[in-house]
């Protein structure tokens, strides 16, 4: 295993009617700016749950953050936190949400002069507002971890800061009951794909991690289709067990002491910045060109994958190697997203742009081994298409 240091410091309440514990989460001098969306929350009931343990509060909203969520609209909300001296930021939403909700908090007391260089010069920051989320869509695990990603001309960018972690979330997996299918796949889709960035790379005997990781990805795969289907797809324990495992993939925990890859969210980004393509939809296009490139260098990841995620104990290795990357692209397609760039009406023809956008973020030396180099990716995207 490798050396690490480990802290996550986010206080979870899980669970239905969770997000009273607001009331005692925040302090009560604080004057709080409750910062959401494009309107969800008001219609599935958790703006008024978020008003009512608020009511002792001081608080005021900022609404209008969009997926993927832009530079633009995130500097807007510095208008309102100096004339109300707000103190205290609470995102109510998905990841787009409580990411925007990271980089407001950043720049609110950045000390340089432009808060983009905190995401495009990768400035350190060395103060943020506090920050509280309620998660509305697991998928991202930004409820639990401190990382944001904010997207400017199409230019998708991320920071990380242990500052800007939230200092408590609710999960409250009844609230997930008004996603619509779309947005079900994606979250359980981008789930698996964090899990496997920190799982398929070489072993280094972390087996702690290793076997948290298989029950992240088995439970995912168990659970991901029932939500989709009519016949169990409001059953809250089903819910309750992807968004946990959401959180779960992505709080820091499976990733300590062990190699990480992230190439197909790298990959990934280029693909939404470019073509405007969801998120997780990258990932499921990616992902399987990824295992099929880099299949020697994650030979025996992808044997330990087999076995015991997807229980293929028989045939030759190789055999068993292409078996597993068969089962992840029918388990992406039953969870209906695209695994092809030709399913979303991409070809040969868009790959140059993506390698341009590659090469213009430094995304040269991408994987655990920092050999996916531009002729890397160029063979994983035509892999892809
Ligand atoms: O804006 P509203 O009206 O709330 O609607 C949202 C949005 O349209 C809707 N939604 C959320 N909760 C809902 C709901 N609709 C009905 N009922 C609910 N309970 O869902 C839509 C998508 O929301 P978004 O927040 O964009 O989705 P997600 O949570 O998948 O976040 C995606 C963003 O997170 C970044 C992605 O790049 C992308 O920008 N990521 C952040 C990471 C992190 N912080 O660690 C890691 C990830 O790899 C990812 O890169
Ligand atoms: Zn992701």
């Amino acid at each position: 295993m490798l050396n690490f240091s480990f802290k996550n410091p986010t206080s979870i309440h899980f669970g239905e009617g969770k997000i009273a514990a607001i009331s005692k989460e925040i302090p009560l001098n604080a004057r709080v700016l409750l910062v959401y969306g494009g309107g969800s929350i008001k219609n599935n009931g958790v703006y008024e749950q978020v008003v009512a343990a608020l009511s002792e509060h001081t608080w005021f909203e900022f609404s209008g953050i969009e997926p993927n969520p832009s530079y633009d609209t995130l500097m807007k909300a510095q208008q309102i936190i100096k004339a109300e001296r707000i103190d205290y930021l609470l995102a109510v939403g998905g990841g787009s949400v409580v990411d925007g909700a990271k980089f407001i908090a950043a720049a609110t007391l950045y000390k340089g002069n432009d808060p983009w260089d905190i995401l495009a010069k990768q400035q350190a920051i060395t103060e943020a507002l506090p920050i509280g989320a309620v998660l509305t869509l697991p998928a991202t695990g930004s409820e639990s971890n401190g990382n944001s990603v904010v997207t400017r001309d199409g230019d998708k960018l991320a920071f990380s800061s242990p500052l800007v972690c939230p200092l408590f979330a609710v999960l409250d997996p009844k609230v997930t009951l008004s996603l619509s299918d779309r947005q079900i796949s994606n979250g359980v889709v981008d789930a698996f794909v964090h899990t496997i960035e920190q799982y398929l790379t070489y072993n280094v005997n972390g087996k702690v991690q290793d076997r948290f990781s298989e029950g992240l990805l088995q439970t995912l795969i168990e659970e991901g289709p029932k939500a989709l289907s009519p016949a169990t797809k409001e059953d809250v324990e089903i819910r309750a067990n992807i968004m946990w495992s959401a959180t779960m993939a992505l709080n820091g925990l499976i990733g300590a002491g062990v190699p990480q890859d992230w190439s197909t969210h790298m990959i990934g980004h280029e693909l939404t910045g470019a073509f405007g393509i969801d998120h997780a939809r990258t990932l499921s296009i990616v992902l399987p060109a990824v295992m099929k490139v880099c299949r020697e260098s994650k030979r025996d990841k992808l044997l330990q994958y087999a076995a015991r995620v997807w229980q293929l104990n028989e045939g030759s290795e190789n055999e068993r190697i292409d078996q597993a990357i068969h089962l992840t692209e029918t388990f992406f397609k039953s969870m209906q997203v695209p695994t092809r760039l030709s399913d979303v009406d991409l070809g040969m023809s868009d790959i140059d742009i993506v390698i341009n956008r590659l090469e213009q973020h430094g995304m040269t030396a991408l994987g655990e081994h920092g050999d996916i180099t531009i002729a890397k990716s160029r063979e994983i995207l035509t892999q892809a298409v």
